[in-house]
């Protein structure tokens, strides 16, 4: 490769890669989802039924990704599995965890725990989700137990995974609320939970649980350190490459609500995960559709690998706080283009560096091909092929590729 940044990384920089738990351990029966997945109708292509099965196959994949030269594991933790029922918590799935974080440590992997990566139980949804009353004291109680058991254990946590989705995606005008089949969904969810409601965090309301999840997050901070170990607590942000389009844009008024509120939390938090897969033009109504002309990636959106550099630059100057890329991928059938992509956007992630931003990491979204929430299995973000008749794990190039560049710390 050819560019000025080439060359090491920082020691101690973290190289990993992402999954989250309903994307990849299969038969998650007691989470929102599998509800709004299983009704009719539904907005999701498909159920995520069996997943990967990384439930029970958790070790053999910790294993091949230190052996691919990584040494950082991202992975969420099941709220759904660890409170079935509200206020019964399983010591079971609670050890069941405590092996997974075990088995990184033995593989000389650091894990970086997310304790909500958009699923919750379903008896959550059942009394309204984000929207009751005491959803932030519910939310910390699992936090205050699962920190007790696991802490000690943990050496990053992360509160929320991309809390500001809800309305990222309000402005990418990709989900309509009121459409008649998500109506027609949650009705037969809350049917379905025998409630006359069913508040997930996929289809809810954006300001409200920015509000929420906002004050949540500092009370859930302080439950997750009161626990044995003491690792830093940050929170994830969705973040889009904003370019203003045209002189009226509305670019700055959409920082200010998708990012604004969420990175004055982050700068009161340990740090920031970034996480970014393209950029947006924004005009004076909003987001524009993909330039005629850019390639575009399975999910429909422009192959923009550089997109990535600016959102860390935009993060860090507003939060000052460690950067973490906690996310950064492609859904593409074609390896080579994921190779590309990374290859493009570590290059922003160098020039960062050399401005000295303080970024401490890159975790690739994601270790697996794996369940594309309202996508379903088409999309193919992995770095290792899942063949799920037979469970069968292949690395593709790009695996053994990042990899290599992991293990160097450097670029080639
Ligand atoms: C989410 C992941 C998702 C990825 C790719 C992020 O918004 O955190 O769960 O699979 O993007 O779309």
């Amino acid at each position: 490769m050819d560019n000025q940044f080439a060359g090491k990384f920082p020691d101690g920089f973290l190289w990993g890669a992402a999954t989250a738990a309903h994307q990849v351990e299969g038969n998650n029966v007691n989470s929102d989802l599998w509800v709004l997945e299983n009704v009719k109708p539904t907005l999701f292509a498909e159920p995520s039924g069996s997943a990967c099965d990384h439930y029970h196959r958790y070790a053999g994949d910790i294993k091949l990704l230190a052996s691919l030269g990584f040494n950082t594991y991202r992975f969420s933790i099941e709220w759904a599995r660890i409170e079935p029922e509200q206020g019964v918590f399983s010591t079971v799935e609670l050890d069941h965890y405590r092996r997974v974080l075990a088995a990184c440590h033995q593989n000389n992997i650091t894990p970086m725990v997310t304790f909500y990566h958009f699923t919750s139980p379903r008896w959550f949804a059942a009394i309204g989700g984000w929207e009751h009353k005491t959803a932030a004291d519910l939310f910390v109680r699992y936090c205050e137990r699962t920190s007790k058991h696991l802490g000690d254990l943990v050496e990053l946590a992360t509160t929320f995974n991309e809390p500001n989705i809800p309305m990222l995606l309000r402005w990418m005008k990709t989900i309509n609320l009121s459409s008649g089949i998500i109506l027609g969904m949650e009705h037969q969810a809350a049917q379905t939970v025998g409630s006359d409601r069913f508040g997930s965090f996929l289809f809810g309301n954006a300001e409200k649980l920015r509000d929420v999840m906002i004050a949540c997050h500092h009370r859930a901070s302080v439950a997750l350190k009161a626990g044995p170990g003491k690792y830093p607590v940050g929170v994830t942000i969705a973040m889009n490459d904003e370019q203003a389009a045209g002189p009226e844009s509305k670019r700055d008024e959409k920082r200010a609500e998708v990012y604004g509120h969420w990175l004055a939390v982050a700068a009161e938090s340990n740090f920031l995960g970034v996480q970014t897969y393209t950029r947006a033009r924004v005009g004076e109504d909003g987001d524009l559709p993909p330039e005629p002309g850019v390639e575009l990636t399975q999910m429909g959106y422009e192959f923009w690998p550089e997109a990535l550099e600016q959102a860390i630059r935009y993060g860090y100057a507003q939060a000052h706080v460690p950067i973490y890329v906690t996310e950064n991928g492609i859904g593409t059938e074609d390896d080579s283009r994921r190779i590309e992509y990374i290859d493009r956007a570590l290059a922003g992630v160098r020039s960062c560096l050399a401005d000295k931003i303080d970024v401490r990491g890159y975790i690739h979204w994601s270790l697996l091909d794996n369940f594309e929430w309202l996508e379903g299995y088409r999309p193919k973000f992995g770095l290792v092929a899942v063949d799920r008749e037979t469970q069968t794990r292949k690395p593709k190039l790009s695996a053994y590729w990042l990899g290599n560049i992991a293990k160097t710390n450097a670029l080639e």
